[in-house]
């Protein structure tokens, strides 16, 4: 690619409509949530009605702090190129030709991942060249909460779980029904997934006590809000009530026992977010 990109600067050189042609962002930055699709666009001049054959289109993407960019789309001579495209791409890029015409090269993506975000070169050479940046900043809401109560009848002692994924990273913070924070006996760890997702699980181990109700609270300054999910230990009198006779015996069989599992999908506490 970078063999393109210099070749069609030397040829611009030597030509000297250069000068007049300019490609343009009307958008500087995107910021969208993942799993949704996004359009971003470049200007160029278009004097007149538009020479398709005389038009090349790169975009390619540089995520920070790597040093190889990868060939999202390329319309070269006004046809599709996709041999070099990166394979992160395959079937998710395309360039909306009906506003080509209209001076305007509209990269789409869809259903955006984490690894999509960076800086986004867009070259276009059509009787000169130039080119410009733009940059996509991918969010992903801790939106769906999975919880889990494990019982450890042996140490008189439960444990609960909470999990979910989510970009950037999150904090977990635990509190009772008093609000008192709980996050100092909680272990917080993360993994991430194929997608760049963190997938973040947090542990609080405590006795039972007269507090029956907790709740988990992911927080990420970055995403402008909190999810959180509400686990009681009493609501396994509830959710467990045909299997009693089971978990009687279970207390005698096993040191661990998985009370429930539930997801919770929680509402952020400020959806205003512009995103
Ligand atoms: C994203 O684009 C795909 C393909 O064009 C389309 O099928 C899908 O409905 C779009 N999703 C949204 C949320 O617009
Ligand atoms: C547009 O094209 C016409 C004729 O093809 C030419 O006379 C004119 O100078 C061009 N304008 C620009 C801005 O290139
Ligand atoms: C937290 O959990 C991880 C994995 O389950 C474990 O390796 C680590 O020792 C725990 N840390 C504390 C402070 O309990
Ligand atoms: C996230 O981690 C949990 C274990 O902590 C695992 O069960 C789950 O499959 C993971 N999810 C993804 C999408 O990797
Ligand atoms: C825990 O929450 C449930 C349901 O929200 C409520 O009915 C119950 O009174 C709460 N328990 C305490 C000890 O506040």
């Amino acid at each position: 690619m970078f063999q393109i990109l210099t070749m069609l600067l030397l040829e611009t050189h030597l030509s000297m409509v250069s000068a007049l042609f300019t490609v343009e962002v009307p958008q500087q930055q995107y910021v969208v949530e993942y799993g949704t699709n996004v359009t971003m666009e470049c200007r160029f001049p278009v004097n007149g009605s538009l020479s398709l054959e005389l038009l090349t289109v790169v975009w390619q993407q540089k995520r920070q702090g790597q040093s190889k960019s990868k060939e999202v789309y390329m319309l070269r001579n006004g046809k599709p190129f996709l041999q070099s495209q990166h394979h992160d791409y395959i079937g998710r890029t395309a360039l909306l030709h009906s506003e080509l015409k209209l001076g305007r090269a509209i990269l789409q993506i869809t259903s955006v991942k984490v690894t999509d975000g960076g800086s986004y070169l867009c070259l276009i050479e059509y009787q000169g060249v130039d080119y410009k940046y733009v940059t996509l900043e991918v969010k992903a809401f801790y939106r769906k909460i999975n919880t889990q109560v494990i019982r450890k009848p042996a140490e008189d002692k439960f444990v609960f779980m909470c999990q979910s994924e989510g970009f950037p990273l999150a904090e977990v913070f635990w509190q009772n029904e008093e609000k008192l924070n709980l996050s100092g006996s909680a272990n917080t760890t993360y993994t991430v997934t194929t997608d760049g997702l963190y997938n973040v699980t947090s542990l609080l181990t405590f006795k039972p006590s007269m507090s029956e109700n907790y709740s988990c609270v992911f927080w990420n300054k970055e995403l402008n809000g909190e999810t959180s999910a509400h686990i009681s230990t009493s609501d396994r009198k509830r959710k467990l009530n045909p299997n009693l006779e089971n978990e009687k015996r279970d207390d005698f069989n096993s040191q661990t026992e998985a009370l429930y599992l539930s997801t919770v999908t929680t509402s952020r506490d400020s959806e205003s977010v512009a995103l």
